[in-house]
């Protein structure tokens, strides 16, 4: 057994306190990736992990990439029949969140999913490269198939079916948005006391901040 209690590090790089935020989560949310992009050491700054609840009643969490986010929330690409699909089209509630650990950083984001509209989800698809546009194609994702060599077999004939001509987005691939209700700003601090900062969207859509105990 690997005993991992001496993994310990003290997170001392930055602070976060209510004087300095906005009113608004979606800027502070602007500012840190953009501060997260800026100070490197992190691959893919758009990254992020989104739970689901299950149809099997287990939540779940996968990565996939964040391609916008505006006021109105924050928006991912897949397919619409794959295990969260189908988790999200019952239960439309999930969380995203983001660890830039460079940053000592994590933003922790519930909310509800929806699709997006199909021309936002036709106009991405068609910026893929050719080889993304077949793979979302050809790939009946979270199924179970007979092996790797069935995948790339049905990627050739699929290659062969479309060589010249445009691919059009399956009906079966698409966008979410993710509407914020709750976004949770964490910085890492010393001694383990982090600092924890709340917004909760209200019905007259302002935005209440709270501080919590890390
Ligand atoms: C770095 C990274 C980025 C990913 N981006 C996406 C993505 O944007 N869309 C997507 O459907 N899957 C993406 N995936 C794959 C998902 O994590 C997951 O395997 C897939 O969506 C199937 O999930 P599901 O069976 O839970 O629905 C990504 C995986 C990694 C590690």
């Amino acid at each position: 057994m690997k005993d991992l209690s001496n993994y310990r590090k003290s997170y001392e790089k930055s602070e976060l306190l209510e004087a300095t935020i906005p009113e608004d989560p979606i800027n502070l949310f602007h500012k840190w990736f953009y501060e997260a992009e800026e100070f490197g050491g992190i691959e893919e700054v758009n990254a992020m992990t989104v739970a689901t609840h299950g149809l099997d009643g287990f939540p779940k969490s996968r990565v996939v990439l964040l391609k916008k986010f505006s006021e109105e929330g924050f928006i991912f690409y897949t397919n619409y029949n794959s295990e969260k699909g189908k988790a999200m089209a019952i239960n439309p509630n999930v969380c995203l969140s983001f660890f830039w650990h460079s940053m000592e950083r994590q933003v922790i984001i519930k909310g509800r999913a929806e699709k997006t509209p199909t021309l936002l989800s036709d106009n991405y698809f068609d910026s893929r490269p050719d080889g993304s546009k077949l793979g979302a194609i050809v790939s009946p994702q979270s199924d179970v198939i007979p092996s790797r060599e069935y995948l790339d077999q049905q990627l050739k004939i699929l290659e062969q079916a479309f060589e010249g001509k445009a691919i059009p987005r399956p009906s079966h691939w698409g966008g979410y948005l993710v509407r914020p209700l709750e976004v949770e700003f964490w910085q890492g601090r010393a001694n383990r006391l982090h600092d924890r900062i709340r917004y909760h969207l209200e019905e007259d859509y302002s935005w209440t901040i709270d501080r919590l105990s890390p």
